[in-house]
């Protein structure tokens, strides 16, 4: 492989969701990635603790799909998909039907969780003028929620800091159920809090406000990730559905993060056993190694929409010039077979239990105020700095990468996602780094 020259001017890439002067000031770059390895470009091997960003779970650079996309690009670049089709493209969308809840079996694609959300958003408004009640138009989202950064998803997401500078151009039908993170009832849990499934009982308050006939949909992440790992209590996310049930409106789970093996099954939707009626992916449908997105929608919606116009005429006036993208889809492809052929959804839900004993032993440390976790993610909430949020969880992790374990980190909550071929070793290492440095730090 030849190496690039080290790049000593930082200065034109505006980098997204970062301190731009104070990384630049010092600069973490990554040069090379294998398996559950990063490697520095001053030659440091990192364990790989977030899966990139919550996207890699079959480790980095895998042998198959590098070949499937390196063969796809030599093949057909780029194909069109509007009026226009490639075998990929159907290929890797009945790949993903087949292990989407039963019924989820329409899938579009997108090339980013942000896409699928605003794509799922405006697919659940489309639903409703197809069947005639075009006045349903509300959206429903959460406090804390994270949906993507388009007007779409910052607007139903419940982030304050991604919405203030954008305010005053937010969707103005919006309202937001409370977040379900109390750490008075529930610190240090260990898988679904037991406390807290009246929470999604405020669905109802909002439907009183609004009237049922003006929501089209509730849109929530079944876990929700990047807030910084919020668990759903014991039979909240059944409640949800089954108001929105009584009400027609549509539940969107947002799955960006949860699709594809984080909780050790396909979909978080399998393993809460509640299904919705739109669920939104992206980052893992490839491991990452495209950017792709996708929205699984169930017959019902699928249908109502499709059947709704005339022969000929263009149903959903929606796309991007790269959905189903070939190589993207060649990765999916790869991805899912690999993910299957190797068991790696039933290998997470294998290590779960090893993972959260490691997760859990931090509860005691200094610092330490909860311990969160489901599957392979697990959150720990660090006591804030008076007067500087964020300033603790953002030291441990640089000396945790200084020390060659990447992790992630919102506000003063570190968030732990490896990938799902993560050893016990490898888990003990990750969580024994944290111990270490927490121990350092002020
Ligand atoms: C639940 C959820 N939705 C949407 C997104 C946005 O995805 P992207 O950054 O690919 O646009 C994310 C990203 O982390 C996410 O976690």
């Amino acid at each position: 492989m030849t190496s690039r020259p080290v790049i000593d001017d930082l200065s034109s890439f505006w980098m997204p969701f970062t301190a731009n002067r104070q990384f630049k000031a010092a600069p973490r770059l990554l040069e090379s990635a294998k398996g559950m390895y990063y490697r520095t470009t001053d030659g440091r091997e990192v364990l790989d603790g977030s899966a990139g960003l919550w996207c890699v779970n079959a480790g980095h650079a895998r042998e198959e799909i590098v070949a499937a996309i390196a063969q796809q690009a030599a093949t057909l670049d780029f194909a069109p998909t509007f009026q226009m089709g490639h075998p990929l493209a159907f290929e890797a969308a009945q790949k993903i039907a087949e292990i989407m809840p039963a019924g989820l079996d329409r899938v579009f694609f997108t090339n980013s969780g942000s896409e699928s959300v605003d794509t799922a958003l405006k697919i659940a408004l489309a639903y409703h003028r197809a069947r005639g009640e075009g006045q349903r138009t509300k959206l429903i989202g959460r406090e804390r929620g994270y949906h993507g950064v388009g007007f779409g998803g910052i607007s139903v997401g419940g982030i304050a800091p991604n919405r203030k500078a954008f305010s005053g151009q937010l969707l103005p039908a919006v309202d937001h159920l409370p977040h379900t993170h109390d750490l008075e009832h529930n610190a240090f849990s260990k898988g679904q809090p037991a406390w807290g499934a009246h929470l999604a009982e405020d669905l109802e308050r909002i439907v009183a406000l609004h009237d049922a006939s003006t929501i089209a949909a509730v849109i929530v992440e079944p876990v929700a990730g990047s807030t910084g790992v919020l668990i759903p209590p014991q039979g909240y996310l059944q409640r949800l559905r089954e108001i929105c049930t009584k009400h027609g409106i549509l539940l969107i789970f947002d799955e960006v993060i949860t699709g594809f093996g984080r909780l050790g099954k396909a979909t978080a939707s399998e393993y809460f056993g509640v299904t919705p009626d739109i669920i939104t992916m992206a980052k893992a449908i490839n491991n990452a190694a495209v950017p792709m997105g996708g929205v699984a929608a169930s017959r019902t919606v699928h249908d109502t929409i499709v059947n709704s116009g005339a022969q000929g005429a263009i149903e959903l006036f929606h796309g991007y010039t790269y959905s189903a993208h070939p190589l993207a889809a060649a990765a999916a492809i790869a991805t899912q077979d690999l993910y299957r052929r190797d068991g790696l959804f039933e290998r997470a839900d294998a290590l779960a239990p090893k993972f959260e004993a490691a997760a859990h032993a931090l509860r005691g440390e200094k610092h330490v105020k909860d311990v969160r976790n489901l599957g392979l993610v697990a959150g720990v909430e660090l006591d804030s700095r008076d007067g500087a949020p964020g300033a603790r969880a953002y030291e441990v992790f640089v000396k945790c990468f200084e020390a060659g374990v990447l992790i992630r980190f919102t506000g003063d909550i570190l968030a732990f996602s490896p990938p799902l071929i993560v050893t016990e070793e490898e888990i003990a290492r990750l969580f024994g780094t944290v111990r270490d440095v927490l121990a350092t730090v002020q």
